[in-house]
């Protein structure tokens, strides 16, 4: 019996740790069904409304291409391109769509907004990230820590998330964590630590099964022996610009770097970050910053701990196809024939 048969997934406290697992697994086996050019179709037939308020190049080119292998169909509706939540309200959008789509992808601005959407369909609602939750992400990231360690249990793995603790990443790592007992310190000044309901509901949920999350300001404390560190952006999309100045401020000692590195005495760390990521000077945002803000190397991240670490950060990204497909099919199909 498939139980993630036409659920929601709009974000990871929604589901179990045997749940999470089996996402987990069924992506282990799409990966290597593709690798072997083997892929069976089981989503034949299946129309997918893919809508994005913001920028995407990973998130939406999964959607895309899982859904292409599986022999679905998509519609791209890009930014300004539907009348949702404008000249149309989000329940009668979902109200339309979910009568000509067998699912509807959704990132944007509100999280209140997909949870509407998903409230007035009746079809599955994927959250391809809004201000609050990317549990797509922290999926293809289980699949890649998976990876690295295939002998351990989740619970046997311990992480740091160090940067801004109040985003979207942080806050779905901290459910996955909660859900499946990795030991996660979340590493950043108290003003970046994530919203009190989120973090009571998940250190609850720790607790119960003996697992330990906590926020720490002390990057010592918080990086010691951990097998990952993980970084983001320090300002998300969606986030005014003006908040530069502020963020860097905060989070400047927090930058992932040799340095830090160092303080896990562990020499075989692993750096996970689901990009895109401000490492190097070819972009537009970098280099202004670097000389305004008197930043060295690199913003969250240096570029020679990013070069280091880009194997794994480009599995993870790799891994959004494979998750992704894992999901849809998971929400998609009734019987899951392998
Ligand atoms: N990591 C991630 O969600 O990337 P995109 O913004 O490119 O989709
Ligand atoms: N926190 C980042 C994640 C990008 C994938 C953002 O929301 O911009």
């Amino acid at each position: 019996m498939n139980y993630l048969y036409q659920r929601d997934f709009l974000r990871l406290l929604d589901f179990s740790n045997i749940e999470l697992e089996k996402i987990i697994m069924l992506s282990e086996k799409l990966k290597k069904i593709k690798k072997n050019n083997q892929e069976i179709q089981l989503l034949k037939k299946k129309n997918i409304a893919l809508i994005f308020e913001k920028e995407s190049t990973r998130t939406r080119c999964s959607f895309e291409i899982a859904a292409f292998d599986q022999g679905a169909h998509v519609t791209y509706l890009g930014p300004g391109s539907t009348h949702l939540g404008i000249k149309e309200s989000i329940e009668d959008t979902a109200r339309v769509l979910s009568r000509l789509y067998d699912g509807i992808e959704y990132r944007g601005h509100s999280h209140k907004v997909i949870e509407t959407l998903a409230r007035y369909s009746n079809v599955p609602v994927w959250n391809g990230l809004t201000e609050k939750f990317h549990p797509t992400q922290i999926i293809a990231d289980l699949l890649t820590i998976k990876e690295i360690f295939p002998k351990k249990q989740f619970f046997e793995i311990k992480c740091a998330y160090v940067g801004d603790s109040h985003n979207n990443i942080a806050n779905s790592l901290l459910e996955a964590s909660a859900i499946l007992g990795i030991e996660l310190r979340l590493v950043s000044p108290k003003k970046c630590w994530p919203e009190k309901n989120i973090l009571n509901i998940c250190q609850e949920k720790a607790k119960k099964n003996k697992n330990k999350i906590i926020c720490t300001e002390n990057i010592k404390e918080g990086v010691k022996n951990v097998d990952f560190i993980y970084t983001d952006v320090w300002v998300s999309m969606g986030e005014p610009e003006k908040i530069w100045k502020e963020r860097i401020a905060l989070l400047k000692k927090y930058q992932v770097n040799k340095n830090m590195l160092d303080m896990t005495d562990n020499s075989s760390v692993k750096v996970l970050h689901c990009l895109p990521a401000l490492h190097d000077k070819k972009n537009a945002i970098v280099e202004s910053m670097l000389k305004e803000h008197n930043l060295q190397d690199g913003v969250e991240i240096t570029d020679s701990i990013f070069q280091k670490n880009q194997n794994i950060i480009f599995e993870q990204a790799e891994n959004r196809l494979h998750t992704i497909k894992a999901i849809l099919i998971s929400s998609l199909v009734k019987n899951i024939t392998f």
